[in-house]
């Protein structure tokens, strides 16, 4: 069975729109993340996935505590690989943290981490993280040499970026971007990785990526949030999973 991570931090991206200046402004701040992570866990999320993001553009650190006080499932906790961030996860204890470039003009992640061009920096991470027994995810292309070298670096999992299939799904690119994750999801396994999948995953290219070898977890944001606006989230979080086993 092919697990599901929730991404709510579009759930907090809606909230910020309003609440940004003011915080708690009194009376309802709203919606609240941490009320709709637990609402999709009733409905069989497996994990909730959170991006603390440098500019705190949508989850703050106040949502990451609370996650981690209330959830009874995973949390996942996406990050980049500065110092700053690793001290925090070691304080949070995340179940694991996925290790993603940052660009601040970015809309949301657009492209993999470059394992090979932070090397030390994603090396001095994953070793922290081993250290206190949580697992270290690699946001990556489906790249050979990302892939070795993020095994040669210790890290036990990897998240494929499946956003260059998802933007090429109605192309004739779509083939060639499928095989890529194909090849890389059978190289990661060969190389002993857990392999994650994620972004711009939804209703209607799962059916295709749900047939990727040893897939592991796929982490989905912006369909189901999006979906849930007209079904609620406990509607939304079934059909997706109705889907990754149909
Ligand atoms: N995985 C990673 C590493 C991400 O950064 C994101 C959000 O950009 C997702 C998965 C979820 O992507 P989406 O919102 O397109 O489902």
């Amino acid at each position: 069975m092919i697990l599901l991570g929730l991404n709510i931090d579009h759930c907090a991206t809606l909230r910020q729109a309003r609440y940004r200046a003011s915080g708690r402004a009194g009376g309802a701040v709203e919606p609240d993340p941490v009320t709709l992570a637990l609402l999709a866990e009733q409905a069989g999320a497996d994990g909730i996935t959170v991006h603390l993001r440098e500019d705190r553009r949508h989850i703050q650190e106040r949502d990451v505590w609370r996650l981690r006080e209330s959830i009874a499932t995973r949390l996942n906790l996406e990050m980049t690989c500065t110092p700053a961030s690793t001290r925090f996860a070691l304080k949070l204890k995340p179940d694991s943290v996925c290790l993603v470039p940052e660009n601040r003009a970015e809309i949301t992640t657009e492209g993999g981490l470059d394992v090979a061009a932070h090397r030390r920096r994603v090396q001095a991470c994953v070793a922290a993280m081993n250290a206190a027994g949580i697992a270290t995810s690699l946001f990556i292309d489906p790249d050979p040499a990302q892939i070795q070298l993020s095994a040669e670096l210790g890290a036990p999992w990897i998240e494929l970026h499946t956003g260059a299939y998802a933007n090429a799904y109605f192309s004739p690119r779509r083939a060639r971007q499928f095989a890529r994750l194909r090849d890389g999801a059978a190289r990661a396994h060969g190389l002993g990785l857990v392999v994650n999948a994620g972004h711009g995953i939804n209703y209607v290219n799962i059916a295709e990526l749900r047939t990727l070898p040893h897939l592991h977890e796929l982490n989905i944001g912006h369909s189901i949030i999006s979906r849930a606006l007209f079904t609620g989230i406990g509607e939304a979080v079934r059909e997706m999973k109705t889907r990754m086993s149909a």
